[in-house]
């Protein structure tokens, strides 16, 4: 397994550009499902999430092919309406499939994807929206097991906004007989993002973006292209990169009204965030004053955001209380950050964070995707060495980040073990 090995103290500076939105490309990716021919994904990111679904779409007949950051994808062949638990249990993101395959082939056994790094993680909104649409669902031996001759419309309403069961429900009733109509739905960029491809296959969806999306079924869509929208959460990485370093950084690709809770909170610790004509520059302060962050869903502070700005705070001048109301369980990033010389104790759902003049390098191990950007973070402040290990978890979503770092000025390499 790789290590990213980090010798703390530099002051990033420089350009970077971020990639194609990862929780864009999953869902987009599975919509493909829903009508068969050649799609073309353009400003996709290289990541390790993708090529999974890749080889999800591959399993259930599809052929996938990737080229640097563009995907072909031709469902033409699509037979299979399986989705199996080695694949499944790799990436949760898998759950996607569900309503595509039910809309196409009217049946989908699709594993349930059990828990991940930091704790359960339920999909019973997903399998109460297709209930809502008609389907049968049991669940068998670890599997979802669903059929239905025809999906109809009908209202489906979260009792909280649920990214994925948004997603699967638009996805699965662009198809269906009649009118959905989904009350609390999630309002995510990533959203949209799907609205729109479904739009560019013949659906016809509107509200997407606010909590009420309404959908008219078609009888059929089409193949067509998409180019995917940028990685909101690999933007708000990098401004913190830049904040907790006191360093000066553009970010070009990003869009600036993804990211307002994020500059909202960053800007309150003091760091500059202004818009050039090639993107959004931010000029970290000399010491980040602490400030409180509870997430949301969005357009609230991301969850996404929450391990990130605690490594910053641990460094800021002052305590801050960081609430998670989305996943009261995600704060494993915080005893490596106090292997670190971070000063922070959890209760619940809430971490007190209070700020230490430095961190100290040491070995910390990875356990999610955005704990790992989190260690690295604070490994860029901290003195001496920092040596992440299991940074298998950082691939899942960031395209090469110990790269794009280093072109800022950070001492960072990968070494393989
Ligand atoms: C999406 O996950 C993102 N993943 C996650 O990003 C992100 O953390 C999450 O949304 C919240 O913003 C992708 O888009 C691929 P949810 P998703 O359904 O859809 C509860 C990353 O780091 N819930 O919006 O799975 C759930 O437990 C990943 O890129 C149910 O109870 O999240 C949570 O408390 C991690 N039952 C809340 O809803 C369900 O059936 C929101 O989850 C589904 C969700």
């Amino acid at each position: 397994m790789d290590k990213i090995v980090i010798e703390g103290g530099e002051r990033l500076e420089g350009v970077v550009h971020v990639s194609g939105a990862k929780n864009a490309t999953l869902p987009v990716m599975a919509a493909t499902l829903l009508a068969p021919g050649v799609y073309q994904l353009t400003n996709a990111p290289s990541l390790v999430d993708v090529r999974t679904m890749g080889k999800m779409l591959g399993v259930l007949g599809a052929e996938v092919e990737h080229h640097d950051h563009s995907i072909t994808i031709n469902t033409a062949n699509c037979c299979t309406h399986e989705a199996p638990y080695e694949l499944v249990k790799q990436m949760r993101a898998s759950i996607f499939v569900l309503g595509p395959l039910l809309a196409r082939h009217g049946k989908a056994r699709v594993s349930l994807p059990g828990g991940c790094a930091w704790g359960p993680r339920p999909v019973d909104f997903h399998i109460r929206a297709m209930q809502d649409l008609g389907a049968r669902v049991e669940l068998e031996h670890g599997y979802i097991v669903a059929e239905c001759d025809r999906l109809r419309g009908n209202t489906v309403h979260f009792d909280t906004p649920s990214v994925g069961a948004t997603e699967n429900t638009m996805m699965a009733a662009s198809v269906a007989d009649g009118t959905t109509i989904i009350e609390n739905a999630a309002r995510e960029p990533e959203i949209g993002a799907v609205g729109d491809f479904l739009r560019s296959m013949g659906a016809v969806i509107e509200g997407d973006g606010t909590d009420r999306i309404t959908i008219h079924g078609v009888d059929e869509l089409h193949a067509a292209d998409a180019a995917i929208i940028p990685d909101r959460i690999e933007a708000g990485t990098f401004m913190v990169a830049a904040a907790i370093t006191g360093g000066d950084v553009l970010l070009t690709g990003v869009r600036k009204e993804h990211c307002s809770a994020v500059i909202m909170k960053l800007k309150e610790t003091g760091a500059v965030i202004t818009e050039e004509e090639l993107g959004l520059r931010v000029q970290g302060p000399v010491w980040a004053q602490a400030v409180n962050v509870t997430t949301a869903p969005y357009p609230g502070f991301p969850t996404d955001m929450q391990a990130q700005f605690m490594a910053l705070m641990s460094v800021a001048d002052g305590s801050s209380v960081i609430t998670d109301t989305i996943y009261a369980d995600r704060f494993a990033h915080v005893p490596e950050l106090n292997r670190l010389g971070a000063n922070i104790n959890v209760d619940r759902n809430v971490a007190v964070v209070t700020g230490v003049k430095s961190l100290s390098g040491a070995k910390v191990m990875a356990t999610d995707l955005r704990a790992s950007a989190a260690l690295i973070l604070a490994g860029l402040v901290a003195e001496g060495w920092t040596k992440v290990s299991r940074v298998y978890h950082i691939d899942r979503g960031y395209e090469s980040i110990e790269k794009k770092l280093a072109a800022l000025g950070a001492k960072i390499e990968r070494v393989r073990e």
